[in-house]
């Protein structure tokens, strides 16, 4: 049972700009461009009437009113948001770095959410930058495999004389799964259809925000949540930020480390969408086998030798502009008497299954996996290009439309903090 990666070292960083739009690529299935995001990031809780402004324009709840603009003046109609308690708050679901999720029932309606505690005690300005960016990216962003925001609740009560409310509450739509809790729960067993279907949804939400301009930032198990249906949906924001080619100094380290791309691991600055795509890899590897596939040890150091290990030491001829892109490079360059490493990665995968998955590592997704763990981030495949891998297209064909995967897990619901204290339950019990 693998524990818990480390989280991402920084969530700091440049506010987002609105998504880009550009022509689209040949779509995967069911493009949907979102409407520009909010333009300003001045945060003020009082200035919108409503309890919990994000952003200037102060969010207003996914139904809140339309701005007016005259000349340069915004007449805006202030919206009450909703208080939590108009939900009954269930059990714990998760508990993030930066604040707790909830189960929760709305006490009219009966509809089950997920809450997201956003802490703003801890925060000198009032209100964490990452929530600011959680909420104006998830705002614009509207597509099948990305969560969905239903509205923002607060509670009454303020923190201390700043007028931010205490407690601010993301009100997700609530999903039973998350890929952790999925692959980790022992009773659980998948077929190649659900991994399939689920290694191609993930590349598809991951086409939509890449096509929108927008870098996700902390891909990982535990961030991808499951539907009832088998629907998949890229979850946590908190990291994401829009991105542009002439971005020259973006934030390093970002993405929880056994996720996290080589560029980022020998210390880029200028990065692309392509550290999302080597997540992505690790994470399609992960569902085969079960398992993270690199789970560094604690260190960074720990971190890049596994990387060099599994895909073997990089080669400058097959990236040329390594030297000049990772400053880092310069200390774990091979001396030219070195053994230099072969890249391992088929054999690995291949080689550590479980039993009953081993016929499903075919060529054709090892041919995947290898393309999205490919060292230079311009030869690695973008996810219009993984949308058309063989492996999709080879049979078991893989099945767009979720209700022809007819799933039904052994478990009704398992998120990773719930597996996480099963199986600690379990270890103290033995000793
Ligand atoms: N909409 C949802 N439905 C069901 N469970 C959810 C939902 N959103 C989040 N969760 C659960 O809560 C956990 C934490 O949520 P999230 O990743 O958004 O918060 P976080 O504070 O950023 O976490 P971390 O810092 O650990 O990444 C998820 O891993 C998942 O298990
Ligand atoms: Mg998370």
């Amino acid at each position: 049972m693998s524990s818990r990666p480390p989280p991402p070292t920084s969530r700091n960083g440049n506010r987002p700009k609105p998504p880009q739009k550009r022509p689209p690529p040949p779509p995967p299935p069911s493009q949907k461009r979102p409407p520009p995001p909010p333009s300003s990031s001045h945060v003020s809780a009082s200035s919108s009437g409503g309890a919990a402004g994000v952003g200037k324009s102060n969010y207003n709840g996914v139904n809140g009113s339309k701005r007016k603009r005259i000349g340069v003046i915004s007449i805006r109609k202030p919206v009450e948001l909703r208080d939590v308690n108009v939900f009954t708050r269930k059990n714990k679901l998760g508990e993030g770095t930066y604040g707790s999720v909830f189960k929760g029932a709305d006490k009219e309606t009966g509809e089950i959410v997920a809450l997201k505690r956003i802490n703003t005690e801890q925060e000198e300005n009032g209100f964490p930058l990452t929530a600011i960016r959680e909420v104006k990216i998830l705002k614009a962003l509207e597509h099948e495999n990305i969560v969905k925001l239903k509205e923002i609740v607060t509670s009454k009560e303020q923190n201390g004389s700043n007028e931010v409310p205490r407690n601010v509450y993301m009100v997700f739509e609530y999903h039973p799964y998350d890929l952790t809790g999925i692959l980790q729960s022992r009773e659980i067993s998948l077929s190649q259809d659900l991994i399939k279907s689920w290694s191609y949804q993930l590349l598809a939400g991951t086409h939509y925000m890449h096509t929108n301009k927008i870098i996700h930032r902390d891909l990982k198990a535990s961030n991808i949540l499951i539907s009832q249906s088998g629907e998949l949906k890229i979850a946590d924001w908190g990291l994401a930020r829009s991105w542009n080619e002439s971005m020259k100094r973006l934030t390093n380290p970002v993405v929880t480390r056994w996720y996290r791309s080589i560029e980022l691991m020998l210390g880029t600055q200028e990065y692309s969408p392509k550290i999302d795509m080597w997540s992505v890899g690790c994470i399609i590897a992960e569902m085969f086998r079960r398992d993270g596939l690199l789970k560094g040890g604690e260190t960074e150091l720990s971190q890049l030798q596994l990387i060099f290990h599994t895909c073997g030491h990089p080669d400058v001829n097959a990236w040329p502009d390594i030297r000049q892109k990772c400053p880092k490079w310069a200390e774990f360059e091979p001396r030219p008497d070195e053994h230099i490493l072969p890249n391992r990665l088929p054999d690995i995968l291949k080689k550590t299954l479980p039993p009953s998955h081993m016929g499903w590592m075919t060529p054709n997704a090892i041919n995947l996996i290898s393309n999205l763990l490919t060292y230079d981030p311009s030869k690695r495949w973008d996810a219009h290009t993984a949308l058309k891998a063989d492996y999709f297209w080879e049979k078991p064909i893989v099945k767009r439309n979720v209700n022809d995967l007819h799933m039904k897990l052994k478990l009704d619901s398992v998120h990773e903090l719930a597996i996480k204290e099963k199986y600690m339950a379990m270890k103290a019990a033995k000793r």
